[in-house]
């Protein structure tokens, strides 16, 4: 699969080429990659891997190639173009960028009428567990009392993090009548019906996701630390590979683990 890469010179899109470079996905090629800041000392590859020669526009439109996928770690602010970018080339998109807006993500959910999207605030294969097992604990505890608490580096622009939104959501799917509290403040009891979330901002940290739940006198703490980025572009790529011949449709974490699992 030809496939381009848009926020190619940001902390993942130096990652993802990384891992490309390392040969472990030899049916995949990154053909351009886009960035607006290409040309401004844009990072070089990692780990002494060798970068390739990978042309970097400035503007997907200035990129005029045939691609099969598009896989976007950029801003939110790139959804629309992205969005019309890929439909235009009916390439398969992958959008691992968080902190879209919700009409970003009902452009999103749109082009998927159209063709194949996967879309995923966390690339993570261990991150999708702790989801299915924070959902399932959400469901089984009785009366469960659900807090999320998320640490990023201070570079992190959304907080809070598309996962611990993702997470949130996740439960709620067991508990329908909770409401989602993003940084609590101010005076007063927790009410039963919330989920809590609280992110934290601080040094070097790639990411750790923590969800506690109380039933009663007993609290279950799961928790997931990501030590480096090259999971998430392991995944992201595992992503573009999934979706190589599959028909149109918004797919996610849990399309990839139940393929995985048989
Ligand atoms: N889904 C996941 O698993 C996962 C994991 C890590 C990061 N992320 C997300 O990926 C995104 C990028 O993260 P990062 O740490 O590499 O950020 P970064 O700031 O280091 O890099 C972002 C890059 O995108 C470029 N960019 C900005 N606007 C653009 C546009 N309109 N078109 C193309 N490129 C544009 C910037 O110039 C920059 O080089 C963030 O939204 C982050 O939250 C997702």
């Amino acid at each position: 699969m030809d496939v381009l890469l848009n926020g190619a010179c940001g902390r993942m899109g130096v990652v993802v080429r990384t891992e490309v470079a390392k040969g472990g996905h030899p049916g995949l090629r990154l053909v351009a990659g886009v960035d607006p800041s290409a040309g401004e000392g844009a990072a070089e590859v990692e780990d002494g891997a060798p970068a390739g020669s990978l042309p970097i526009f400035a503007a997907l439109e200035d990129y005029d190639g045939l691609v099969d996928a598009i896989l976007d770690f950029s801003n939110h602010a790139a959804t629309k173009a992205l969005c019309d970018d890929a439909l235009r080339r009916k390439a398969a998109l992958i959008v691992a960028t968080t902190g879209q807006t919700p009409e970003e993500l009902a452009l999103i959910e749109a082009a998927a009428a159209e063709i194949p999207v996967f879309f995923a605030p966390n690339y993570s294969l261990g991150v999708a567990l702790l989801t299915r097992f924070a959902r399932e604990a959400a469901a089984l505890m009785p009366k469960p009392e659900v807090e999320i608490v998320e640490t990023h580096h201070d570079q992190k622009l959304d907080a809070p993090s598309g996962t611990a939104l993702a997470l949130a959501h996740a439960v709620r799917e067991s508990l329908p009548e909770a409401r989602i509290v993003e940084g609590r403040s101010g005076y007063g009891k927790r009410t039963p019906a919330e989920i809590g979330i609280h992110s934290l901002r601080l040094g070097n940290v790639v990411g750790v996701h923590e969800v506690h739940i109380a039933s009663g006198d007993e609290i279950i703490t799961l928790a997931h630390e990501a030590q480096s980025r090259a999971i998430f572009a392991e995944g992201a790529l595992a992503a573009v590979e999934f979706l190589e011949g599959k028909p149109t449709g918004l797919y996610g974490m849990d399309d990839l683990l139940a393929e995985r699992l048989g």
